[in-house]
């Protein structure tokens, strides 16, 4: 209380201070643990490099979707991280999903708590330390939650299928039931997410993704052939 007196000395309306005081407190803490979650991250040299500032266009779709996902950096700390809104990115290989959801957590990560990783290596971790209910805190706390190819998983129809679904879900759903931000990419078109997240006959998990997520689709070829043309053509051509 003896604040509240020194702020009323000072003339300031009080209600004003304090949401600006509870304001900060709450922006810290956002910044304060992304670097925990930096580390928690599933993260190589190459995902580092992929930034905003090395986007190229092959395609006028790619220019519109590099200036959406820029704007979507710009006001996801005032108009996506509480909602829980996010990004859909679906398309064949090589066409540059994982490389923008690099650049999009290049530019988040230092605020925010950005936890960056894929299914297959959350089931791993979690079978490797018998600790789902520590992930799941550890979900439940985040900003924004990237899930990198999804769907190459396979769920055999035995015991670890079940319990990998299980995990499926209780992923999915703490992330629904947190409000927690989720930007997926993938390889499988919507029809066939909606497959690959069916629980007992129920689409419950896609249908939660479709209300909180905008889909793109990235419908052209892939880049990966062309990337180091002119390199191997130098390296590999005979001598003389
Ligand atoms: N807009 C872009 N600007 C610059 N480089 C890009 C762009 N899009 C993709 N790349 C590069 O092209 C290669 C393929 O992109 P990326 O790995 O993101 O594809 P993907 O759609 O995630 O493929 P997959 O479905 O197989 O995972 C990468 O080396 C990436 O750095
Ligand atoms: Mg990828």
């Amino acid at each position: 209380m003896q604040e509240v007196k020194k702020l009323e000395d000072l003339n300031i309306p009080v209600s004003q201070s304090t949401s600006h005081i509870a304001e900060t407190v709450v922006s810290s803490i956002h910044e304060a643990e992304a670097p925990l979650y930096i580390e928690f991250s599933n993260k190589n040299k190459k995902d580092l490099k992929e930034t905003f500032r090395n986007v190229d266009f092959k395609n006028p779709k790619e220019g519109r979707y590099a200036k959406i996902f820029n704007n979507y950096v710009k006001k996801f700390e005032e108009k996506a991280r509480d909602k829980g809104i996010g990004i859909l990115m679906t398309g064949n290989p090589g066409t540059g999903k994982t490389f923008f959801a690099n650049c999009i957590w290049n530019e988040l990560k230092h605020k925010n708590r950005v936890y960056k990783t894929s299914f297959g290596k959350y089931v791993r971790e979690i079978q490797d330390k018998f600790e789902e209910d520590k992930y799941l805190e550890r979900v439940k706390r985040a900003d924004l939650i990237i899930l990198d190819d999804l769907g190459n998983e396979y769920f055999k129809d035995d015991e670890r299928g079940s319990w990998k679904k299980e995990v499926l879900f209780n992923l999915f759903n703490t992330i629904y039931e947190n409000e927690i931000s989720l930007i997926i990419t993938t390889n499988l078109n919507e029809e066939e997410l909606k497959k690959f997240l069916e629980i007992k006959g129920s689409y419950k998990v896609y249908d939660r993704i479709l209300e909180k997520c905008t889909a793109f689709n990235f419908d052209w070829e892939s880049r990966r052939a062309k990337l180091y043309e002119t390199e191997m053509k130098e390296l590999f051509r005979l001598p003389g």
